[in-house]
């Protein structure tokens, strides 16, 4: 018996897992594959303001919360773990191609002044002057400092070190069930047949934890992303530059030599697969911004899917099933949000009482809209 069993050893679960063993709790995560869903694929952005969308203030916050955590987080996990993450302070560049394209940062700006965002335009030579590798053809940018990023891989890395440092038990097999045991989450079944029997179950299957047998239903979707990266980019970018280009969006993320080109956005189900079209429209996107990026080895195409739901916000704390836990749904920001996640889930794990700040983020949000319900479970 162990206090917290976490299904999935993906960057949200492993840090929950981290967090709840650094509070004095025992902590059994099951995976078979730790780190190769989408904490493989993620870019590592930690970007609430160039992600921000319309009527989405509620995961603003909570993004600008985490954002907030990620030095110290940082700083503690690379102590426990003795590896670097990576985290890049530098801010993001959103340029913007043609005239169209600096239209729509235009209506981006308003909407993040309204917001009291920090963004300042820029005019096509200022932006150039901080990113002498963009284009000659990019009209006009926007410099939010704010927004940063980290090496999502070597974050998944550290906290394994970490979270197996801190007393974490790692199984390596596949969850098949959420047990029901007199009403409640009473632990994992996995594919072995072996049962993990834990006081509280935390659910982190990422855009596998709609379907999991025992857990009631949740609205969550895999949203698929393809994502490249590419070698020999070093010194090409100060920071994370997005563009939009004739109204298609492409980001392009330094770590070190490494350039992350991403992603497409595409509601496919399950569909595994890496097109043509999908790494055409990325990179001819991403060159037309870069030129340079045509020089470079392209070394890595992958497709995962993001846990999308129905208002692009987390699932996060108690469920409708009596201790089984949520930390899934995190869309296109589970790096940004894994901070505030594993922090307000070890709270309510060791403490009893979920954060004030994660609150609004409870899958009972939904229950008054049946079509967002049925339309994902
Ligand atoms: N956060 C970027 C993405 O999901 O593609």
């Amino acid at each position: 018996m162990t206090d917290v069993a976490v299904a999935g050893g993906g960057l949200i679960g492993l840090a929950v897992a981290w967090r709840a063993a650094r509070r004095g709790l025992s902590v059994t995560v099951v995976d078979d594959a730790p780190g190769t869903g989408a904490s493989a694929a993620a870019a590592g952005m930690l970007a609430p303001v160039t992600e921000a969308g319309y009527r989405e203030e509620p995961l603003l916050r909570l993004g600008l919360d985490s954002l907030a955590r990620w030095p110290a987080f940082a700083a503690e996990l690379e102590a426990a773990a003795g590896t670097p993450v990576g985290l890049r302070t530098v801010g993001t560049l959103v340029a913007g191609f043609d005239e169209d394209d600096v239209r729509e940062l235009g209506a981006l700006h308003a909407f993040q002044r309204e917001l009291g965002l920090a963004a300042h335009r820029l005019t096509p030579r200022e932006a150039r002057r901080r990113e002498p590798a963009l284009s000659t053809r990019v009209r006009g940018g926007l410099l939010v400092e704010g927004d940063h990023s980290v090496d999502g891989r070597a974050v998944h890395a550290a906290l394994l070190a970490a979270a197996q440092a801190a007393g974490v038990v790692l199984v390596g097999d596949r969850v098949v069930e959420v047990v029901a045991d007199g009403g409640g989450a009473g632990g994992l079944r996995l594919a072995s047949g072996d049962v993990v029997a834990a006081d509280a179950t935390v659910l982190a299957l990422g855009a596998r934890s709609g379907g999991l047998p025992g857990v009631p239903p949740l609205p969550v979707r895999p949203v698929k992303g393809q994502i490249l990266r590419l070698a020999g980019a070093a010194g090409l970018l100060e920071g994370t530059v997005r563009a939009l280009v004739r109204g298609r969006h492409v980001y392009l993320v330094p770590h070190g030599d490494r350039l992350v080109v991403g992603a497409t956005s595409e509601d496919r189900g399950f569909d595994p697969r890496v097109t043509a079209g999908g790494v055409h429209d990325l990179l001819h996107d991403a060159i037309d911004v870069v030129p340079e990026v045509s020089e470079l080895e392209l070394t890595e195409t992958l497709a995962r899917w993001r846990p999308g739901t129905p208002d692009n916000a987390p699932l996060l704390g108690p469920s409708s099933l009596p201790g089984l836990v949520l930390a899934t749904g995190h869309h296109r920001n589970g790096v940004l949000l894994t901070p505030v996640t594993a922090e307000a889930t070890a709270e309510l794990l060791a403490g009893g009482t979920l954060p004030e700040v994660a609150v609004p983020f409870g899958a009972d949000r939904f229950e008054s809209e049946p079509m967002g319900r049925t339309q994902w479970s």
